[in-house]
């Protein structure tokens, strides 16, 4: 699952006590473990080695440079959504020539960085934006590559704001006017239209809303050909769950038997891009208990961070284990699950500083007694945290560190209260 593992009562992080992290750069704290996110990386280009993929690491789960210079120097390419996106990984020594380019709002300026950088390719989103697109490159004299984005119209049975694969959804379009598409811009000026894209949400917990996605991207492909356009590109998406709790138990390989026997013998250049399987369990968030205090029956431990920090409880209902640092020997969970079958544990809420109800990082939790000073650990952290971390109520965002054997470093500093207010006034 990840190397954050209980070793006589305390955590570790690979082979360093997370104690003695926060002792040195203090909380709240976001811990990586750089052998995590490379087997990640390596145990999902195995499972879909058969397709020889590229595989495209998505930016947006976590994109401290120092972690996409880990994937950069492990051969990955990368997703991203933003000019911002791509900056970073040419500052961490990525190739923009292994970049795919998705989201439904690419500016003008956003479109001709990419386009000077050469990306490898432009996830496209609508009409608006492919001619877009194509004016601006006809105007510098180049022919980006181009995928179509299409909304298979799929329930992906995930949180309804990261269900992007619906007919509803702003995402794409869907396949009727992806074929409709095609015939229109397939001569157009400057860009070059040779993929199709699928994204149809995240965490995707079962394989067969890729299979029914993959089923109709190949029919519209079979389509295309027959009338003589042909598809050099399909690009599956992202979505494969990390392991937030024990009992899940979705395997990369689950989706691989389901996934690569319908594309292994199609003349397609097959593209993946996981972000929260190779971040998520790379990283957790460590919080320091501040009070503790009850609130008519419910018990409430008050730490130093929250949903500022770690938006994804309050805002997708998202689960993740919690567990203090040092628990001791006794107090060691089995596993990370919803119910701890350990003696003496208080039922309690973990909540933040932060002035909203909804600022809490576990709900009706069992938990051993804690008290001021202690530690606790946020796990399978590592996506969807620090990069949607705020400064609401003024707070300053985390350090970063990260983990190799045994030593660690800081790879993004403690925000400071001269940071919070830096190119005001
Ligand atoms: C287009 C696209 N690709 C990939 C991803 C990565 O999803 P995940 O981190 O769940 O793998 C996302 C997430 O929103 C996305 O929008």
């Amino acid at each position: 699952m990840d190397y954050f593992e209980y070793r006589n009562g305390e955590l570790y992080a690979e082979n360093v006590p997370v104690a003695d992290i926060a002792a040195k750069v203090g909380t709240p704290l976001y811990v990586y473990s750089r052998r995590t996110l490379q087997e990640h990386y390596e145990k999902i280009a195995r499972a879909f080695a058969p397709l020889d993929p590229m595989i495209c690491y998505s930016v947006k789960s976590n994109s401290n440079t120092a972690l996409l210079k880990v994937l950069a120097d492990l051969g990955a390419g990368f997703d991203i959504v933003s000019g911002g996106e791509l900056f970073r990984v040419i500052r961490a020594g990525g190739d923009a020539g292994t970049c795919f380019y998705a989201g439904v709002g690419k500016t003008d300026a956003e479109i001709r960085f990419a386009i000077e950088r050469g990306i490898y390719m432009f996830n496209v989103e609508s009409e608006a934006e492919f001619e877009t697109i194509d004016r601006l490159a006809a105007e510098m004299g180049r022919s980006p590559r181009c995928a179509l984005r299409i909304n298979p119209d799929i329930d992906p049975n995930t949180h309804h704001y990261t269900s992007t694969g619906k007919k509803e959804s702003k995402f794409g379009v869907d396949v009727v006017r992806g074929e409709e598409f095609f015939r229109r811009y397939r001569n157009a000026r400057a860009a070059k239209l040779v993929g199709i894209h699928l994204h149809i949400g995240s965490p995707i917990p079962t394989a067969q809303p890729y299979v029914e996605a993959i089923g109709k991207a190949l029919s519209l492909i079979d389509r295309l050909k027959a009338g003589g356009i042909p598809v050099e590109v399909l690009n599956i998406g992202g979505g494969y769950a990390a392991w937030y709790e024990s009992a899940q138990s979705v395997m990369i390989e689950d989706y691989a038997e389901a996934i690569v026997p319908l594309l292994k013998d199609r003349p397609l250049k097959i593209v993946m891009e996981p972000g929260r399987f190779i971040s998520g369990n790379s990283g957790i968030l460590v919080a320091e208990v501040q009070y503790t205090k009850t609130g008519g029956d419910r018990k409430f431990v008050i730490v130093n961070s929250g949903m500022h920090h770690l938006i994804r409880p309050p805002l997708y209902g998202s689960w993740h284990f919690v567990w203090p640092v040092t628990p001791g020997e006794e107090m060691t969970p089995p596993d990370r699950s919803r119910q701890v079958s350990l003696a003496g544990l208080v039922t309690c809420d973990v909540v933040g500083p932060i002035c909203e109800s909804g600022d809490f990082l576990g709900q009706d939790r069992q938990l051993p007694p804690v008290s001021r000073g202690d530690l606790l650990a946020v796990f399978t952290a590592g996506a969807y945290g620090m990069v949607m971390a705020s400064n609401y109520n003024s707070q300053p965002r985390p350090a970063e560190v990260l983990v190799e054997h045994d030593q660690f470093r800081v790879i993004r500093q403690r925000e400071t209260y001269e940071d919070l207010v830096r190119g005001e006034g």
